[in-house]
């Protein structure tokens, strides 16, 4: 990922705490990792003496975002930490400056980098030198040259504020986990008294895995919905799951902590589009993915998920045509282990897409002892270099079972914290960072403790399009393991 380096400066106020909210910031924006952040140095306001004194510090991100989205973002950050002015000596809160950007020269009105007067700052230069020795503030201008040339101006290590931004992480630690553990501890005893079974997908975040009753992939938890006795499924995982447990349990009430949860492949086929391809092939078998509108699978023969997608198409008589829907990776796959030609509709999803061939490629050599195990979802590119293409317990089963020791995961970055928790003995390697699904960590503690209080809201399918889906769902429950 491409490098930045960003001075964050302050000499207002809870300077220290202006600082680290904006390392923090920055550290949440997307597709960014914050990857080191220097001590605070302290250093007299240039030109006017009656400025109380700065605090300064420099971070490394490494981001995805362009040098001008970066620009416009840390712009938000300093207006949301109160910066009023852009005076360049006066009062002011918080201070981002853009220093440098992965080697590249930029020349703008709007933005010039490395950042032109880096060189003459040595609260700048020495925070800098400080996280990134060997750095040319300049080409060919390393920084400990820049340092000696502003070596006459006072800059010190601000010692009060010394592993600054460690302390600070660990002590937000330290609170999250007591204000986790005491929502665990609600939901839990929400769950006992109103006979609730609580249901969450591989993918979702750790403390909602911690909690819940059955953690699964999405055959798993379908199966466990049908079978369960509870009187509420509260479901943490994204909208078709809660629809599927809604239409194999009518008589349970099934909620969703996050109704905004959705699956955005799910939306990429609608049964108006799906009726008018099924008139244009009248033999055809329509075979969805689980990942579908409960209008979808009214609209199907048969639903599989990835893990029985293979058996499900090798249950249909060879003499029918195949409608696929939607995922055209998971779709591609079936067809390369069964032979069986199949129409693929041209659905994707766009978690699963961000893992190109190259991370694929790049964490092989990394890893050179590791084994490569992906998701069926992942581009075909990626599947034919894999060792193994699992659904998502499919791949604990898998890395359970398989003699290696370390192994590279191509799928939603939740399923290492699974893999991890379940095998505890073995190495597991994300393949990319980037593959998060956002709606995947919709659903937190405090969503779901709320959810099951207020027994809202409510995910139900209406009854007609309930019956028309429910044969095909429970083809797909009763079909592998
Ligand atoms: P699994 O059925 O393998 O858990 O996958 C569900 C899903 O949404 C994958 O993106
Ligand atoms: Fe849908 Fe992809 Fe998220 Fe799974 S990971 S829920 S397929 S968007």
């Amino acid at each position: 990922m491409p490098v930045f380096y960003l001075s964050l400066g302050s000499n207002q106020g809870e300077s220290l705490g202006l600082l680290a909210a904006a390392a923090e910031a920055l550290s949440q924006l997307p597709c960014t990792r914050l990857c080191a952040v220097s001590s605070v140095y302290l250093t007299a306001a240039q030109d006017l003496e009656s400025q109380p004194d700065f605090l300064n510090a420099v971070v490394r991100i490494d981001s995805e975002l362009s040098p001008f989205e970066l620009l416009e973002h840390t712009q938000l950050i300093e207006k949301g930490l109160g910066r009023l002015r852009s005076t360049r000596f006066g009062p002011r809160t918080v201070d981002i400056d853009l220093v440098w950007y992965d080697g590249l020269d930029i020349s703008l009105p709007s933005l010039t980098l490395p950042h032109p007067r880096m060189q003459g700052r040595r609260f700048v230069l020495e925070p800098l030198a400080e996280i990134a020795p060997g750095l040319e503030v300049v080409p060919g201008l390393p920084v400990e040259r820049a340092l000696s040339l502003v070596e006459h101006q006072r800059v010190s290590v601000y010692t009060r504020a010394k592993g600054w931004w460690t302390s600070m992480q660990q002590s937000k630690e330290a609170r999250q986990v007591v204000d986790r553990s005491a929502l665990s501890g609600e939901l839990r005893r929400l769950a006992q008294e109103k006979n609730a079974v609580i249901l969450a997908h591989n993918y979702q975040r750790p403390e909602i895995q911690d909690v819940a009753d059955i953690v699964g992939d999405s055959l798993g938890l379908a199966r466990a919905a049908a079978a369960s006795k509870a009187r509420i499924i509260l479901f943490c995982g994204v909208d078709f799951m809660a629809e599927t447990a809604a239409i194999l349990a009518p008589d349970r009430k099934v909620l969703m902590p996050e109704a905004k949860a959705c699956c955005p492949m799910a939306e990429m086929v609608d049964p108006h589009d799906l009726r008018a391809l099924k008139a244009e092939h009248p033999g055809a078998l329509v075979v969805s993915y689980v990942n579908t509108s409960a209008a979808v699978k009214a609209e199907s023969d048969l639903c599989c998920t990835s893990a029985n997608a293979v058996q499900v198409v090798q249950s249909l008589p060879t003499d029918r045509e195949i409608i696929f829907t939607p995922d055209r990776n998971l779709g591609g796959w079936i067809i390369k282990q069964t032979g069986r030609p199949m129409l693929l509709w041209e659905g994707f999803c766009p978690t699963h897409e961000l893992i190109e061939l190259e991370d694929a490629l790049t964490a092989k050599r990394e890893h050179p002892g590791a084994k490569l195990v992906v998701h069926p979802e992942c581009r075909s590119e990626v599947s034919d270099v894999a060792d193994a293409v699992e659904s998502t317990s499919g791949m604990l089963r898998f890395c359970k079972e398989d003699e290696a020791e370390e192994f590279i995961i191509g799928t939603e970055s939740g399923m290492i914290y699974r893999l991890q928790q379940d095998i505890p003995g073995k190495t597991f390697h994300a393949v990319t960072d980037m593959a998060v699904c956002p709606n995947m960590k919709l659903t937190t503690l405090e969503k779901a403790a709320r959810a099951l209080e207020q027994e809202e809201p409510v995910i139900s399918v209406p009854e007609d399009i309930r019956l028309a889906a429910l044969r095909a769902v429970e083809r797909m429950v009763a079909i592998g393991r």
